[in-house]
């Protein structure tokens, strides 16, 4: 593990969010977490989901690289000073686990360089996506939001395309699309992002190449779109 040299730069904060279960924050939040710190960052991941099921992912790991702590409903106002104090431990990155809904989430997602929103290739999963991103535009965010395709079918895939294309049309996409692989059930039962579990497997390849994708965008934020 390369460590990044610590420096006076602001502290990045990348929200996992999508007022739905079941698309894959948690998983992503937990790999993402992993991959970035396999890339030198210094990451602690907060659980703000009362399910605590990036906690429970935490407390099984044995690996170190990434701390995970749970705040609790009451705690997410204090956001910005949590962050203050991360920073000043040395904490590169922050990545935030959220529930399926945005209630109360606004001041952890304002804290965010960049809100993550995992759909499923599914009509009913991109229907649900929409209020989220009326959320975040909503708190001026538009810039600050990448759409990601998880649990996509086997490339080459016309579904995963034709999808492609409509969350295109409602934000950034980032790339790649994350397929639909057992590694990632089998990382998170075992307390470890992909690039840990099979780090030479196609989904790690993956999780580095969207870490790499969401680093990158961090680095160059537009200006906000009204
Ligand atoms: N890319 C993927 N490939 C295979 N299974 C996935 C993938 N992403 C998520 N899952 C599985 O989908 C289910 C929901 O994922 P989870 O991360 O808990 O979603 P959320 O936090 O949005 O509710 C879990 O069983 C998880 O293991
Ligand atoms: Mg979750």
């Amino acid at each position: 593990m390369t460590e990044k040299p610590t420096d006076d730069r602001r502290i990045r904060v990348v929200a996992v969010a999508v007022q739905k279960g079941g698309t894959g924050k948690t998983s992503l939040a937990a790999s993402l977490s992993v991959a970035a710190a396999e890339d030198g960052e210094r990451v602690i991941a907060f659980d703000l989901d009362p399910q605590g099921s990036l906690a429970g992912w935490g407390a099984l790991r044995r690996k170190d690289g990434v701390t995970v702590e749970r705040i609790q409903a009451w705690e997410i106002g204090q956001m910005p000073e949590i962050l203050e104090g991360c920073r000043e431990n040395g904490t590169t990155l922050v990545v935030i686990d959220t529930a399926g809904t945005a209630t109360g989430l606004a001041p952890a997602l304002r804290t965010a360089d960049l809100v993550v929103v995992p759909v499923r290739p599914s009509r009913l999963d991109l229907v649900a996506a929409r209020p989220t991103l009326q959320t975040l535009v909503g708190l001026g965010m538009r810039s600050r939001l990448a759409l990601v395709l998880n649990q996509c079918p086997p490339p080459p895939s016309p579904r995963t395309d034709a999808y492609a294309a409509q969350l295109r049309s409602l934000g950034v996409l980032a790339e790649p699309s994350i397929v639909h692989r057992v590694d990632h059930q089998d990382a998170v039962a075992s307390g470890l992002g992909v690039t840990e579990y099979a780090p030479c497997g196609r989904a790690a390849e993956e999780i580095r190449a969207l870490w790499g994708w969401l680093d990158a965008k961090m680095s160059r934020p537009e200006v906000e779109a009204s």
